[in-house]
């Protein structure tokens, strides 16, 4: 079968909000009890050429992942991938979602990123069968889509392009002249003074933000996402009923700050609350609220027993992790004066509770690393030399400034089920990510440990592909000097340094 996809294929890129541990990590504190995600199944439909699925099949060595795909050129260039990294427990396979069978089996996680939206009604409908036919009894779904009542204004935006380029065939050039417009629209109409203006100027932000480090590739955003002969958003209530008709329901968002909307008064969430009669209801007027144009939904099983009241105590199941860096470079640990941890996203966690601020200091001495609830209540105490007496409050308090600080911030505090192997010792063979080294090829962007996205230089991207285990560091020192030989770019054991802070380097 042959699809748009294989004439223009779709940049292949990781999303961290669909890994599996961060749907175990949402599952588990609503009460779930998923599969561990070291030995779990993964399917994955429209998988693409597997930029997804490649990195969490290294990162989970233990657990299965399949992907399937319509476009046979994707699933080729991602086979060879899997081939050339040498991953052993992942398989892409040339398949209509329509053709899924009930042998494929159980699967713990599915997800589905950038599919619902854009295929026919038949294909949306069997995305939903397949989660119903092939769920695990405790297992998560993650389904993105474009949602009303925000996509009304992209709308306009879609509208003016395939009206500009209705008589353009070559795909290539649809995607040139659809830009085009868009940077004439953008210029042609005030940002300040009209609805429309402003949603162009952020849409505009979006998509350079979108195409940073895949300029070569990025018209095919434009042409798969926005211009794709079938784009039918629909609205949040319509989608919960849709997955209802299929035995499933409603769990969280997969960005879980958005769980709980910022932003709005004590008055409005209450008139919210008594609106809305239910989950449903509660989310689709907070989308009306927010204009919301796009929703990564989790779906569980009807039968599953949701617990939304959130409890601290299930923080002890948890690893922690924390990009933020202390206000205070030395933070007065032993007294109750408050402290302030700030994250790059503007996240702010203060607390008085010694144990606390110990623990976030020794979060952010460790990052990339995550630490068990048990070692960062063990390592925080001892740093502050807890009483025996304490225990009980201290493991509420630590659970509770956790908690809080992640649902406000996904970088302040961020949570896990797992820790993946990562290296921060500067050894001298270092080994980055095989995946990631992988990416680089011909991209600056990679995706690291964490499955995230990391950006970048040209010189970093050549340095990342050597760090194999073959190229030892004298080696490595003298390839540095030969590319940039006033050594402006800073040493090697700087960049050795950047890499394990930006969690590639794997031993
Ligand atoms: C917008 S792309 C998203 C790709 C990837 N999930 C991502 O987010 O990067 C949609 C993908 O779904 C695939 N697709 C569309 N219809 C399909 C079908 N009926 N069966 C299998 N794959 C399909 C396309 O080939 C394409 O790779």
């Amino acid at each position: 079968m042959q699809t748009d996809y294989d004439a223009v294929p779709y940049p292949s890129l990781s999303y961290a909000q669909t890994h599996p541990d961060r749907l175990a990590t949402i599952a588990t504190l609503l009460g779930l009890q998923p599969k561990p995600v070291t030995r779990c199944r993964v399917l994955e439909l429209g998988c693409a050429g597997g930029g997804n699925l490649l990195p969490m099949a290294q990162a989970l060595p233990g657990s299965e992942f399949v992907g399937v795909d319509a476009s046979q050129a994707q699933i080729d260039t991602g086979s060879l991938a899997v081939r050339s990294i040498g991953l052993r427990n992942v398989e892409l396979r040339a398949l209509d979602i329509l053709d899924i069978a009930p042998e494929m089996g159980v699967f713990d996680y599915i997800i589905a990123h950038g599919v619902y939206s854009w295929v026919p009604p038949q294909v949306r409908d069997k995305v939903l069968q397949v989660c119903q036919d092939h769920l695990a009894p405790q297992g998560v779904a993650y389904i993105s889509y474009n949602s009303y009542p925000g996509w009304h204004m992209m709308g306009i935006l879609r509208d003016a392009m395939l009206y500009r380029t209705r008589d353009i065939a070559d795909p290539t050039e649809r995607a040139t002249t659809a830009r085009s417009l868009l940077d004439f629209m953008s210029e042609a109409i005030p940002a300040d003074n009209t609805a429309l203006g402003a949603f162009l100027k952020s849409y505009m932000r979006f998509l350079q933000g979108e195409l940073k480090g895949v300029s070569a590739r990025g018209n095919a955003f434009l042409l798969h996402d926005e211009l794709e002969r079938v784009n039918d958003p629909v609205y949040f209530s319509q989608f919960a009923g849709h997955a209802a008709r299929h035995g499933l329901q409603f769990l969280a968002e997969a960005e879980f700050t958005d769980v709980f909307p910022k932003g709005f008064s004590e008055s409005t969430l209450e008139t919210l609350q008594k609106m809305a009669r239910d989950i449903v209801e509660m989310e689709q007027y907070s989308d009306f609220l927010r204009s919301r144009m796009f929703r990564q939904t989790l779906l569980c099983r009807q039968e599953v027993e949701v617990h939304r009241a959130l409890s601290v105590s299930l923080l002890s199941h948890l690893w922690a992790a924390s990009r933020s860096q202390p206000a205070n470079k030395e933070p007065n640990l032993c007294d109750v004066s408050p402290e302030q941890f700030r994250a790059p996203d503007g996240g702010v966690l203060t607390t008085d509770h010694p144990v606390s601020k110990a623990a976030l200091l020794h979060l952010t001495s460790i990052y990339p690393r995550a630490a068990s609830f048990g070692e960062l209540l063990a390592v925080a105490r001892d740093a502050v030399n807890a009483s025996q007496e304490k225990l009980a409050n201290d493991i509420i308090s630590l659970q509770a400034n956790l908690l809080k600080a992640y649902t406000y911030s996904s970088q302040l505090v961020e949570l896990h089920t797992y820790t993946p192997a990562l290296s921060l010792q500067m050894s001298s063979l270092p080994i980055a990510s095989p995946v990631a080294r992988h990416e680089a090829r011909d991209s600056l962007i990679v995706t690291n440990a964490w499955h995230e996205r990391a950006h970048l230089t040209p010189l970093r991207q050549r340095l990342l592909m050597l760090l194999d285990g073959a190229h030892d560091h004298d080696l490595l020192v003298a390839t540095l000097a030969e590319w940039d030989p006033s050594g402006e770019s800073g040493s090697l054991s700087e960049h050795l340094q950047w890499f394990a802070r930006a969690a590639l380097l794997v031993a």
